[in-house]
């Protein structure tokens, strides 16, 4: 479904428009829980204002003050039909065959911009890159991902080493060396909320392989699980240094090494930052704060060329999950009922999404939530979610 922010956002004088684009996101998330267990998939973009061309559908958008629009975009630019495309192509492919019920911003930051005043300074004339794709660029990447000594990190790192991106692997687990060795990388011990540690790392990995220019914060820890009366502020402290003040330093760390148009932080946040999981509440806190980490630096850092984006997981069979399934702290069966596609993601899929937002095909997207959970985010009704056809 090709939606629009108009179906998010209020738009004065707008009404019709806007409401039939609510309507296709609502219509996103009921058809994708309704059929997901035929195996069809149902995603929506919602794109900001698409630069005009000569066709007729066109001529509102010509008469608008583009000048004006191209201020409220962090990006500072309108967007080209080619980013929509691209955009489209990945929600159809097998690469997001974990994702339905998704709805993906490619607003160039237009969501994550909520403050008076202007989202970029002024512009003179229409800017290059909303003319045309800049060329590609074949040099070698360095991506920077934390916790990547297992679970989904190390799959995200795999990945992009299997495309050629050189891996800047860091874990506070000592084995991430000798595996980002064997993905022809380079590995650093190092624990994310140690602000000390991370300064280090980050200048250790320019001098080792060159600026960064994707960090994924991945690393993370889970909670303790135990109802909110019988937790200690030690408990939650450990939560939200490790899974928010970790990613806040790692991107403040980063960010002065990327340059515009190739830097990108992708946040790992995952559907328990979305709507609560209880008892789970410094977890899911800390992840709702990393979707808030990820747009303020949307707005922050788009005039300078950069983008962010946060990857929501639902369930996904990890190592970590198994544990959790064997402590008895979670039932895979019942959580499987709760999933419109009835299973578990793996690892792969959240690693292609990542792939993806950190590439040139998603150019336009900057601060943009994308949930990777079989539907689960989507589902809002009652009984078994894998059996609603
Ligand atoms: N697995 C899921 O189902 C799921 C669901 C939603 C979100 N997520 C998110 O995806 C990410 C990866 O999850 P996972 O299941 O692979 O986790 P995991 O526990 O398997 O791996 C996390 C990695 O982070 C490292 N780490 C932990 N604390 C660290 C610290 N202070 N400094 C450096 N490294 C540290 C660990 O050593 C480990 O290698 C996390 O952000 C998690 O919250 C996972």
């Amino acid at each position: 479904m090709t939606a629009s922010l108009a179906g998010v956002l209020g738009n004065p004088r707008r009404n019709a428009y806007a409401a039939s684009k609510a309507a296709l996101i609502s219509l996103t998330r009921s058809l994708g829980c309704e059929w997901a267990a035929r195996g069809i998939r149902v995603n929506a973009i919602a794109p900001a204002m698409c630069a005009p061309d000569e066709s007729p559908h066109s001529r509102p958008r010509a008469r608008a003050d583009l000048a004006a629009v191209r201020r409220r975009i962090p990006m500072g630019r309108l967007a080209r039909a080619d980013e929509m495309a691209s955009a489209i192509r990945f929600l159809a492919s097998d690469k997001a065959r974990y994702v339905t019920g998704a709805i993906l911003g490619v607003d160039g930051g237009w969501l994550s911009f909520n403050q008076p005043g202007e989202a970029h300074p002024a512009v003179d004339g229409v800017p290059a890159d909303e003319l045309v794709r800049p060329a590609a660029d074949a040099t070698p990447r360095v991506i920077a991902i934390t916790g990547a000594a297992g679970g989904i990190g190390a799959e995200i790192a795999e990945r992009f080493a299997s495309q050629g991106d050189r891996v800047a692997l860091i874990d506070r687990d000592p084995s991430v060396v000798a595996r980002a060795a064997a993905l022809g990388g380079k590995g650093w011990t190092c624990d994310v909320s140690d602000e000390a540690a991370v300064s280090v790392t980050f200048a250790a990995i320019r001098e080792a392989l060159g600026p960064v220019d994707v960090l994924v914060n991945n690393a993370a820890i889970a909670d303790t699980f135990k109802p909110a009366a019988e937790q200690t502020s030690a408990d939650l402290d450990r939560v939200m240094e490790v899974n928010l003040t970790g990613p806040f330093l790692c991107a403040r760390a980063a960010i002065p090494q990327m340059r515009p148009g190739r830097g990108v932080i992708v946040n790992l946040g995952s559907i328990a930052g979305l709507a609560p999981m209880a008892p789970r509440h410094a977890y899911g806190a800390s992840k709702a704060g990393v979707d808030i980490l990820t747009r303020c630096l949307a707005a922050e850092l788009g005039p300078q060329g950069l983008r962010t984006a946060t990857v929501a997981p639902g369930y996904i069979r990890t190592p970590g999950v198994a544990a959790l399934e064997e402590g008895g702290h979670i039932d895979a069966r019942t959580i499987r009922a709760r999933i419109p596609m009835g299973d578990l993601g793996r690892p792969r899929d959240i690693a292609e999404a990542i792939v993806f937002l950190a590439s040139p095909a998603a150019s336009y997207v900057n601060g943009t939530l994308l949930s990777v959970d079989g539907g689960w985010h989507a589902f809002g009704s009652a009984g078994v979610a894998s059996q609603q056809d």
